[in-house]
């Protein structure tokens, strides 16, 4: 078996986006340039030939399993497909014993599961890198894709500003960890009883994160406006009490049209239309939803070779 310790620096995660430095986060957005850029010219690019990415998923997931499961192949390696029921982790293995075992057979982890103290307790007795692929806190690995997304479509995103209409959730968070790092500033509103924890917050200037009541006045101007479903998975018990609670948090044609003329929509999906989004957004000319989802694809590929590899040219 490849042996992840080639590793050249100490052994390193992606629990959280601020994991990596501004100057890390930068060099995986330009390394997925590349290996996009290759990809669409159908050029191979094995730099983990024989490496073997594990996938834990404890909830459902279309784009995330696809994207790591065909970036692994395309990197010349492969990859092993676990669920929590078709695994002793459904039968109480710790998770600690989990990430023993696992991690002495594979180079890479990814994993999908509740609370962050899962896959931290998972990667505090990895031998190899672990990858938050969503927890009920974050969703680094979808901001990644977003903001290579932005930049495709918009330009350098420091100093922009990003509205988020809806859950303060784990993307919302997830958002606020990368305003912190590559500075621009986010508009966050949220319905009362979902909004933002101050706690977990923390202080954090104006310049990075300013909240509003009214989901309008967050979008004017934004040069991104984005959303997120009413109920994340893990809180479907809540689906009634939110479906009132969020009704006046759907990006719509209004909505659109009180940000900056140039502004983008993204939806990290699955979505809901006619629940957080309307059609016409979505559907519309400024969503770029669907080259958001397929750059998971690309950034992952960059972000894996990161973490086995570190900095590499070619
Ligand atoms: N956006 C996202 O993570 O999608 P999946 O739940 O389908 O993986
Ligand atoms: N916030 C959503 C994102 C799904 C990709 C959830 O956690 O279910």
């Amino acid at each position: 078996m490849s042996d992840a310790s080639s590793h050249t620096g100490p052994l390193r995660h992606f629990l959280q986006f601020r994991d990596f430095s501004t100057t890390e986060i930068q060099y995986v957005l330009d390394r997925a340039r590349l290996i996009k850029d290759k990809f669409k010219r159908y050029q191979p690019h094995h730099t983990l030939h024989d490496r073997n990415l594990a996938m834990v998923f404890e909830k459902a997931s279309t784009r995330t399993r696809v994207s790591f499961e065909a970036g692994m192949y395309q990197l010349g390696g492969s990859v092993i497909h676990l669920t929590t029921n078709d695994s002793q982790l459904g039968r109480s293995e710790p998770i600690e014993d989990t990430a023993r075992v696992i991690s002495r057979m594979v180079d890479l982890v990814m994993i999908r599961t509740f609370e962050q103290s899962r896959i931290e307790r998972f990667a505090a007795h990895s031998r190899v890198p672990v990858i938050n692929g969503l927890t009920n806190e974050y969703h680094p690995c979808q901001i990644l894709a977003d903001i290579f997304t932005f930049i495709e479509h918009a330009g350098p995103i420091q100093g922009k500003t990003i509205a988020w209409i809806g859950d303060a959730n784990n993307m919302a968070y997830t958002w606020l960890q990368a305003a912190e790092l590559l500075g621009f500033c986010l508009h966050v509103s949220a319905p009362n009883g979902y909004k933002l924890d101050p706690q977990r917050v923390g202080p954090v200037t104006s310049s990075v994160l300013q909240e509003y009541a009214d989901p309008m006045e967050a979008c004017r101007g934004a040069h991104l406006v984005t959303t997120d479903v009413w109920t994340s998975m893990g809180y479907e018990d809540e689906n009634e009490e939110r479906r009132k609670a969020f009704a006046d948090w759907c990006v719509d044609a209004e909505m659109m049209a009180a940000a900056d003329p140039k502004a983008i929509f993204m939806h990290c999906l699955p979505a809901h239309r006619g629940e957080e989004v309307t059609g016409d957004v979505i559907d519309g000319p400024q969503s770029v939803v669907w080259d958001e989802a397929e750059n998971r694809l690309h950034v992952q590929k960059a972000l894996m070779e990161f973490l086995l590899l570190g900095k590499i040219e070619d």
